[in-house]
């Protein structure tokens, strides 16, 4: 059977009834910002997004997250409110607002230079600052007051999202132990050996254990956590029913839920049809239609591979010379987290790497390597998948990756290939993609050409049994499933 938003609301209706339904995260989904003097929104490059806003769209309920818009202040009520999405609402966003010092600590801080480096290891060393931690301590307890004052009075389902709230879920069932909380972590969990080294990691599993329901994209991530529950902490841990007992009896289940995307509503878009903006009209045209394009689409971040990608493109053009001049990569994505010094760092590592590229093998009229840094729009995602005849996702390390299954929703003609880094967890349902270990340049390069000469028939074959599994686990699935586990506890 395969999950639509109709099925999903009965399921929210039947397991939820009259509860009210909250969302939490450090991101939120529609950003208001100021451009040319007027006030515009964007859809954030986020994974978490991309899953979560058709669900919320489907059955409704309220979103609370950090209001970090330039103009996000402008738009919403004396509560701190907007009905989203903004051009056609449908659910309640409610915004917090963070000092500049809360920013630094908690999001920059103690998220991202701490646990994001920890839970990915992908050899980026993650800091232990005091004042960070404590800042974190601090913005957690700030979004639980937020949660526990839109809950008030009514029977509550809460639902945290990520690794910026691991304390939040303690802090709400500590003052409302009848509300029903789960939360879902969209990055990896490392093993017990690398989580160990945090001075704060029994605060950290405890304030996760407030869960009733703690999700992981993959079962290999559950275990990893089960085992630092084990190792740090005087509590029960059942392998067979793979939760924790502690506190007298309470328990938090901890269950795999591989997240998705909207594969029918992006049909539906394509089908509709889609204008874009003429900066990619311009980027794209700039390409011949000859030539073969193989695109990648992330957050420039080092998780993500994208120096070790363009390297492996310079490998393969040198490797197999017949495709110069025949080819180009076009990397695109937003910047991300600017302020921190290792995101300085591999932006100038992507500008090295392309350059040296384009040096060795380019010429007066073919650049094998394009690099494009902005906020990229929905539709303009579309039209980039829908030309590039190969996609490249090539993360170092990575929890889901979207726009993997993003990439084969779009290709409707059931053409275009997939190559996909085996440490991402799309790599476990996404068999039929061509696997690669990003580390390893010479299988890489030569995985480029495996693609580049892949016979249509192949590639048709391939993609069809993709388009099979995302349309088959789709972002309905994935939350009604996540709704079902939880409330078999209520
Ligand atoms: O895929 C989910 C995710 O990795 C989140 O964990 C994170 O919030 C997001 O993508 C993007 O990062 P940010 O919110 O820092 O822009």
């Amino acid at each position: 059977m395969v999950w639509n938003k109709e099925q999903l609301r009965k399921v929210i209706h039947e397991k939820i009834g009259d509860a009210i339904f909250v969302v939490v995260s450090n991101r939120e989904p529609y950003i208001h910002v100021m451009k040319e003097g007027k006030i515009e929104f964007q859809r954030p490059a986020s994974g978490l997004v991309t899953a979560l806003d058709p669900m919320l769209k489907a059955c409704q309920g309220t979103w609370i997250a950090h209001g970090s818009g330039s103009a996000d202040r402008r738009v919403v009520d004396e509560k701190s409110c907007i009905m989203v999405p903004p051009d056609n609402p449908l659910y309640k966003l409610r915004r917090l607002w963070l000092s500049k010092v809360e920013e630094d600590g908690y999001y920059y801080g103690f998220a991202n230079d701490t646990l994001w480096p920890m839970c990915h290891i992908v050899y980026t060393r993650p800091t232990f600052i005091q004042r960070d931690w404590e800042i974190y301590k601090q913005v957690n307890q700030k979004f639980a007051n937020a949660v526990l004052s839109e809950i008030e009075g009514q029977k509550a389902f809460v639902w945290v999202q990520d690794y910026h709230l691991a304390l939040l879920p303690q802090m709400i069932k500590e003052k409302r132990p009848d509300a029903l909380v789960a939360q879902f972590w969209h990055i990896p969990w490392p093993n017990p050996e690398v989580f160990r080294i945090c001075p704060w990691k029994d605060e950290i599993l405890w304030g996760m254990l407030g869960n009733d329901l703690m999700g992981f994209h993959i079962r290999y991530h559950c275990d990893n956590f089960l085992n630092s529950v084990d190792q740090s902490l005087e509590v029960r841990v059942d392998r067979e029913r793979s939760s924790v007992f502690h506190h007298g009896g309470s328990e938090t289940l901890v269950r795999p839920f591989p997240i998705s995307i909207d594969f029918e509503g992006m049909q539906e878009e394509m089908k509709r049809g889609f204008t874009v903006d003429d900066d990619l009209t311009e980027v794209l045209d700039s390409i011949p239609k000859e030539m073969i394009l193989a695109a990648g689409l992330d957050r420039m971040d080092y998780t993500k591979g994208i120096p070790e990608r363009i390297r492996c493109i310079g490998r393969f053009l040198e490797k197999y010379p017949e495709w110069q001049g025949k080819f180009v990569f076009l990397q695109m994505g937003a910047l991300s987290r600017i302020h921190l010094p290792a995101y300085k760092a591999i932006n100038e590592q992507i500008n090295n790497a392309a350059e040296e590229v384009n040096w060795k093998f380019g010429t007066d009229d073919w650049t094998p390597i394009m690099v494009v840094r902005h906020h990229i729009s929905h539709p303009d995602i579309l039209a980039l998948y829908q030309r590039a005849d190969i996609c490249v996702v090539s993360s170092l390390h990575d929890g889901m990756n979207l726009v993997a299954k993003e990439y084969v929703a779009s290709r409707t003609n059931e053409d275009g290939v997939l190559v996909l880094s085996r440490f991402t967890g799309a790599a476990r349902e996404l068999e039929s993609a061509i696997l690669v270990n990003p580390y390893d340049i010479e299988s890489f390069a030569d995985y480029i050409n495996t693609a580049v000469v892949m016979s249509p028939e192949e590639k048709i074959r391939r993609m069809k049994k993709l388009r099979e599994i995302v349309s088959e686990n789709n972002i309905y699935k994935w939350a009604a499933k996540v709704v079902e586990a939880l409330a078999r506890l209520a």
